[in-house]
C-alpha cells in the first residue's frame, strides 16, 4: 500500500526548499475536521527557511500543486494548505489492498528477526484467580498479539508465584488441618483456607512460623515429601487458572515462574558481592540504590533464603542468555512500579548492557461498583465467576433480542467473554477503572457487543449480496461509487489502521486499537445507514460490497488483536 504522506511529500518537496522528504512527511498533518481536507500543512515553520509570511507560503504551494493529479482540491486557509484527495483514487487503492490482504490486512514485518518477551499474568499459585489479574491477562495478550501482528517473533511467558516461603506456611497447614479431596474438588478455595487458617493459628502459638520456616527449608533443599506436595498444589492451581485462560483463548510459551530461578541465584548473589554492590546489613543482603533516589533493595534475608527481586534479576539475565530478547516486556501492575525500576537499575549496575531493554508496562487498579476486593476479609471476586456471569447474561439478552445464531451457546460465549475483554481494553491502561456490568454488556455503547454486531451485520449484508457479488468484488471494482462523505470517512479510517497498529505497539497500548475498531464500527454504520447497499446497478452493489468486505476484514483484524471473537451471526 502506498503511503498517502510520502506521495504528498514528494510532490511538496520541490516546493520547499532546505527540507528533507521525511521533515516534509512529518509536518503533514491528518485534521480532525474533515472540512480542513484530508491532510493538511502548517507553514509556520516555513517562514524562517522561505522568508515569507506563513499565509503567503501556503497560498503559493497550494497553487503550484493544486493540479496534482491525487488531489481532488487543494486550499490555503490562512498559514494551511488543505489537500483533499481524489476520493475515488483513495478508495480504489485503500479497498484494493484490503482485498488483497484479507487477514494480513494490517500485518507488518517491522519486527522481523527481533524476539519480543512479554511476560503477563503471572498469578500466585494456590491463591484466588480474581478480577484484579484481569488487567495483567488482557493487556498483556493483546501487546502478545500486536507485536506478533508486527512480525515480532514473540515469546508468551507467565511468570508464576510459585516460590516463597509462604509454601511452607502451606504445607504446614495442609498438613494439620487440610485433606485431599477438598483440594482435588476445590483447590484454590481450600489451599486459601488452610493458608488463613494458618494466619489465626500462629498468632496464637508462634511455634507455627518455626515449624512453617523449617518446612520451607526442606523445600529449598528439594526434599522429596515437600516437593510432591508443593508440585501438586501447584499443578492444581494451574488447572483452575487453565480454564480460565481456556475462556478467554489464552495461551502461553513457558510457565517459568519463580520456582524455576530457585536455584539459578547464588550467582548473582556472587557478582553483586565481586562488583562491590552488595551490603551487609544486620546479617541480610542490601544494594543501596540513593544515588538513583531508590530505597535499598533486598537481596538475602538473614536466614540466607532470596526475594522475589533476587528471583526477577535471575530471570532477566536467564531470559537475555536463553532467548536473546529485543525487548522483554513486563505487563504488570503500577504498584509495582519501584520493585522494577530496583531491580532493573541493579541489572544495569551489574553492568549488563541490556538491562534497559527489560519494560515495565504498569497498569492502574479496576474495582468492583459495590467497593474494592479484598483478600484479606474474603471479600474476592473470582474471574472464573465473572466471565460465567457474563456468557448467562449475554445468554439472556440474546434471548430477549432474538439475535440471530445458530449456537447460543457458543456466541454468548463469544459476546460475553468479549464484552469483559473490549471493556478492559478500552480505556488507557494507566488508568484506574471501576468494572460496571451495565458498561460491559450494554449493545449499544462503545462496547465489545457492539462492534461484534457490527461486524456480524456486514457478514450479514455480505450473505444477502450473495456469493457471485462478493467474488466479482473482489476481482475488481469502480471506486467511483464509493467517494461519499460517508464512504471515504470509512475508506480513510481502514487506510489508518495498519498505523494504529504500529502507535499501540510503540506505546504498548491495546486500547489506541480498541478507540480505532469503535471509530470504524460507527463509521461503518453510518454508512449502512446513509447508503442503500444492495442496489440494482450492479457495478454500484459490486463498488459498495467491496467496501463492506474491506470493514469487515479492518473490524476482525481489530478485534483479534484485543483477544476477542469475531461472530459472523449475532
Ligand atoms: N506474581 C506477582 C503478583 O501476583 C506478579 C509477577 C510479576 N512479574 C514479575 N516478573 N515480577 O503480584
Amino acid at each position: 500500500m502506498i503511503s498517502y504522506k510520502e506521495k504528498i511529500a514528494d510532490i511538496l518537496d520541490p516546493q520547499i526548499e532546505g527540507l528533507g522528504k521525511e521533515e516534509i512527511v512529518a509536518m503533514i498533518e491528518s485534521p480532525a475536521d474533515s472540512k480542513m481536507g484530508d491532510y493538511a500543512l502548517p507553514c509556520f515553520k516555513l517562514a524562517k527557511i522561505l522568508r515569507k509570511a506563513p499565509p503567503m507560503i501556503a497560498k503559493s504551494i497550494a497553487e503550484a500543486i493544486e493540479g496534482e493529479a491525487i488531489f481532488e482540491k487543494v486550499e490555503s486557509v490562512n498559514a494551511y494548505v488543505n489537500m483533499f484527495v481524489s476520493k475515488a483514487e483513495f478508495a480504489g487503492a485503500v479497498v484494493g489492498d484490503v482485498l488483497e490482504k484479507g487477514d494480513a490486512y494490517g500485518r507488518s514485518d517491522l519486527g522481523a528477526g527481533r524476539k519480543v518477551i512479554v511476560e503477563y499474568s503471572s498469578p500466585n499459585i494456590a491463591k484466588p484467580f480474581h478480577i484484579g489479574h484481569i488487567r495483567s491477562t488482557v493487556i498483556g495478550n493483546s501487546i502478545y498479539k500486536i507485536y506478533d501482528f508486527l512480525g515480532y517473533d514473540t515469546i508468551r511467558i507467565n511468570h508464576l508465584g510459585d516460590y516463597g516461603t509462604q509454601f511452607g506456611k502451606m504445607i504446614c497447614a495442609y498438613r494439620r488441618w487440610g485433606n485431599r479431596e477438598d483440594v482435588i474438588k476445590a483447590p484454590i478455595k481450600s489451599l486459601l483456607s488452610y493458608y488463613t487458617k494458618f494466619h489465626e493459628e500462629s498468632e496464637k502459638d508462634p511455634r507455627l512460623e518455626d515449624e512453617a520456616r523449617a518446612i520451607f527449608t526442606r523445600l529449598e533443599h528439594g526434599e522429596k515429601e515437600e516437593m510432591e506436595l508443593w508440585q501438586w498444589f501447584r499443578d492444581e492451581s494451574l488447572k483452575e487458572f487453565n480454564r480460565v485462560y481456556d475462556m478467554l483463548g489464552i495461551t502461553f510459551d513457558s510457565y517459568a515462574g519463580e520456582s524455576f530461578y530457585s536455584d539459578k541465584m547464588p550467582r548473582f548473589v556472587k557478582e553483586l558481592e565481586e562488583k562491590g554492590l552488595l551490603e551487609e546489613d544486620k546479617g541480610a543482603n542490601i544494594v543501596r540504590l540513593d544515588e538513583y533516589d531508590l530505597p535499598p533493595a533486598l537481596i538475602t534475608k538473614s536466614d540466607g533464603s532470596t526475594l522475589y527481586i533476587t528471583r526477577d534479576i535471575a530471570a532477566a539475565v536467564y531470559r537475555k542468555e536463553h532467548y536473546d530478547f529485543y525487548k522483554n516486556i513486563y505487563v504488570v501492575a503500577s504498584q509495582q512500579n519501584l520493585h522494577f525500576q530496583q531491580w532493573i537499575q541493579i541489572v544495569e549496575l551489574l553492568g549488563y548492557d541490556w538491562a534497559r531493554d527489560c519494560v515495565h508496562i504498569p497498569f492502574g487498579l479496576v474495582s468492583m461498583e459495590d467497593g474494592t476486593m479484598s483478600t484479606r476479609e474474603g471479600r474476592v471476586i473470582f474471574l472464573e465467576d465473572v466471565l460465567n456471569r457474563a456468557v448467562e447474561q449475554t445468554k439472556q439478552i440474546i434471548r430477549e433480542k432474538n439475535v440471530n445464531t445458530e449456537n447460543i451457546e457458543e456466541t454468548a460465549k463469544e459476546v460475553g467473554i468479549g464484552a469483559v475483554v473490549f471493556n478492559e481494553l478500552s480505556n488507557y491502561r494507566i488508568k484506574d477503572y471501576v468494572f460496571s456490568w451495565d458498561n460491559v454488556l450494554n449493545f449499544e455503547g462503545e462496547t465489545g457487543p457492539y462492534v461484534q454486531y457490527t461486524h456480524a451485520r456486514a457478514c450479514s449484508i455480505l450473505r444477502n449480496a450473495g456469493e457471485e457479488i462478493v467474488a466479482k468484488a473482489k476481482a475488481g471494482f469502480d471506486a467511483k461509487y464509493i467517494t461519499s462523505e460517508t464512504a471515504h470517512t470509512l475508506s480513510k479510517l481502514i487506510y489508518e489502521f495498519p498505523d494504529v497498529i504500529v502507535e499501540a505497539g510503540e506505546k504498548y497500548e491495546p486500547s489506541i486499537v480498541t478507540r480505532h475498531v469503535v471509530d470504524m464500527a460507527q463509521a461503518f454504520n453510518k454508512f449502512y445507514h446513509d447508503e442503500h447497499i444492495l442496489v440494482e446497478d450492479e457495478a454500484e452493489k459490486v463498488a459498495k460490497v467491496a467496501l463492506v468486505i474491506a470493514a469487515r476484514t479492518a473490524i476482525k483484524n481489530g478485534l483479534g488483536l484485543l483477544g476477542m471473537k469475531a461472530p459472523e451471526k449475532m
